[in-house]
């Protein structure tokens, strides 16, 4: 049995220990709004925190997760109104919107440690978060105007 909380509810879980954390997210508790993009990490659309963290949650197991704080885009903030997300809407930085919710969470994760980035900074915490609709340019945007810069 594992317990975790997700979006500051307490679960329990006492399934399959291997399952990824994208799937328990997505088919146990219907959070649909983080992605599948690849499923090996290397595309950062299905990026949450895990106690604070940015983590590609198709490769990590429910087993990892045991006792820990779990973040996705629905808890991020109640109203939708996190910093990042203002920005996000301000600059107009989605296009088809796919991997949008693992950029957010990456960015998100980035400010909490480093508020005031610099370009290097953004780049280094954001290379792996993949957009095919290529709107970097405005994701770094977003990033500068949420941090205030
Ligand atoms: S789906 Fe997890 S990194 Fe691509
Ligand atoms: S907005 Fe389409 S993949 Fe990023």
């Amino acid at each position: 049995m594992f317990t975790l909380k997700v979006n500051g509810q307490a679960q329990q879980f006492d399934g399959d220990p291997t399952m990824p954390l994208l799937w328990y997210l997505r088919d146990e508790l219907g959070l649909t709004g983080t992605k599948f993009g690849c499923g090996v990490a290397a595309c950062g659309a299905c990026t949450v925190h895990i106690d604070g963290e940015a983590v590609r949650a198709c490769r990590t197991a429910i087993s990892d997760v045991n006792g820990k704080s779990v973040t996705t885009i629905e808890g991020l903030d109640p109203e939708g109104n996190h910093p990042v997300q203002k920005a996000w809407r301000e600059v107009n930085v989605p296009q088809c919107g796919y991997c949008q919710a693992g950029q957010i969470m990456q960015a998100s994760a980035l400010l909490k440690q480093t508020p005031h980035p610099t370009d290097a900074e953004i780049d280094n915490a954001m290379y792996g978060n993949i957009c095919r609709c290529g709107t970097y340019q405005r994701i770094r945007a977003a990033i500068k105007q949420a941090s205030g810069a």
